[in-house]
């Protein structure tokens, strides 16, 4: 058997040279919505880290899905921690990861962006996923430098504030840091004239205090859409893989309440005004519901990938398109948040 980090490698070189399912996204024509001024066929998405370096992009449209994040993308590029540093926790369902954003860097995943849309297109919304180097000695002025490269290039960019496997993936959950960081990013994208969504990214591991405060400054900032949530590192008791002591981030399974709690939280801190994007631990159809209904407008899968197989996008939309005719909504947009009705 290959090694985790080997075995994911192959899969998106799979898809990259065309291999995998071949769906399209407008198939269910009631989970089509518009989310800050972008139309979403299908509110399914691959969530960052699958693709970091926009290798993949047509292969990944394939899957189905109704948007793509490429990324985590640092300025420069870098090689990330040591390996091993990906770990299946196959009786979980789960994974532990420390990648530490290695990537090829900014210009680099730009071009590959740039030439995609330019040869194909993907008819669907590209966002990326920013995030500092860790040897950055002024991580704002990373994310700066990657706001004024990729604005002009893509339909989002996501903030991630949450990475738990770099030093400078941590610093911007102190509030007055992560206050001047959103000013200063407003500013950059301004300055481009292109005016991409801004997209936060949070991990479950804040006290409900700190959360609060940072959806605060948030939404203040007039961000977009918050995606809830990034890898925990967090250990629940009921992990029974061998792997379970590794260091790192944990997905999967074991973070489907977690991230659950989080969606409900945030969305009525902010009265579900704001979209949220739900992700942790999506196996199936139904538990992409559970998300929708606690106040997620869109979701993103990725361990749920490597344990259910491509065909996971597809048969998610499939049953939501049924739960949407069983529950009696008309489409997707009115089971967003529903769970808070009732
Ligand atoms: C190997 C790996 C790499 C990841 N890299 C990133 C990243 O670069 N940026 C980011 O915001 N999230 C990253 N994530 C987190 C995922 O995007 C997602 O938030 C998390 O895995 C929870 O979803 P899941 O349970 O469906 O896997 C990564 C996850 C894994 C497993």
């Amino acid at each position: 058997m290959f090694p985790t980090e080997t075995g994911h490698g192959l899969a998106l070189r799979g898809l990259a040279s065309g291999f995998g399912p071949r769906e399209s996204a407008d198939d269910f024509p009631t989970l089509d919505q518009t989310l800050f001024g972008h139309r979403f066929a299908n509110p399914v998405g691959v969530s960052a880290g699958f693709d970091k370096n926009a290798v993949a992009i047509a292969g990944v449209a394939r899957l189905g899905g109704g948007f793509i994040e490429v990324g985590g993308v640092t300025p420069r590029a870098q090689a990330g921690n040591p390996r091993p540093r990906l770990f299946r926790l196959t009786p979980d369902r789960a994974a532990i990861n420390r990648m530490g954003f290695n990537n090829d860097g900014g210009e680099a995943v730009l071009e590959r962006l740039l030439r995609h849309r330019n040869e194909k297109g993907t008819g669907r919304p590209i966002g990326v996923n920013m995030a500092a180097n860790a040897t950055s000695d002024d991580p704002a002025q990373d994310f700066v430098d990657l706001v004024t490269l990729f604005a002009p290039a893509v339909d989002y960019l996501t903030i991630d504030v949450s990475c738990p496997n770099t030093e400078n993936g941590q610093v911007f959950l102190e509030p007055r840091a992560l206050e001047d960081l959103l000013a200063r990013l407003n500013t950059a994208r301004n300055d481009t004239g292109a005016r991409p969504a801004m997209v936060a990214k949070l991990a479950p591991d804040l006290e409900a205090a700190h959360l609060a405060e940072l959806i605060e400054i948030i939404t203040a900032a007039g961000i977009d859409a918050i995606t809830l949530c990034n890898t925990t590192t967090a250990r629940p008791a009921t992990l029974r893989s061998p792997h379970a002591g590794q260091r790192g981030g944990l997905s999967g399974a074991p973070l489907f309440e977690m991230s659950n709690e989080m969606l409900r939280t945030v969305y009525q801190q902010t009265n579900g005004e704001v979209p949220l994007v739900g992700v942790g631990g999506i196996q199936s159809g139904a538990d992409a519901y559970t998300k929708i209904r606690a106040g997620a407008s869109l979701v993103q899968v990725y361990t749920g990938l490597v344990y259910a197989g491509p065909g996971l996008i597809q048969a998610i939309k499939r049953d939501l398109a049924a739960f949407l005719v069983r529950d009696g909504f008309a489409n997707i947009a009115e089971a967003v948040g529903s769970e808070h009705q009732t």
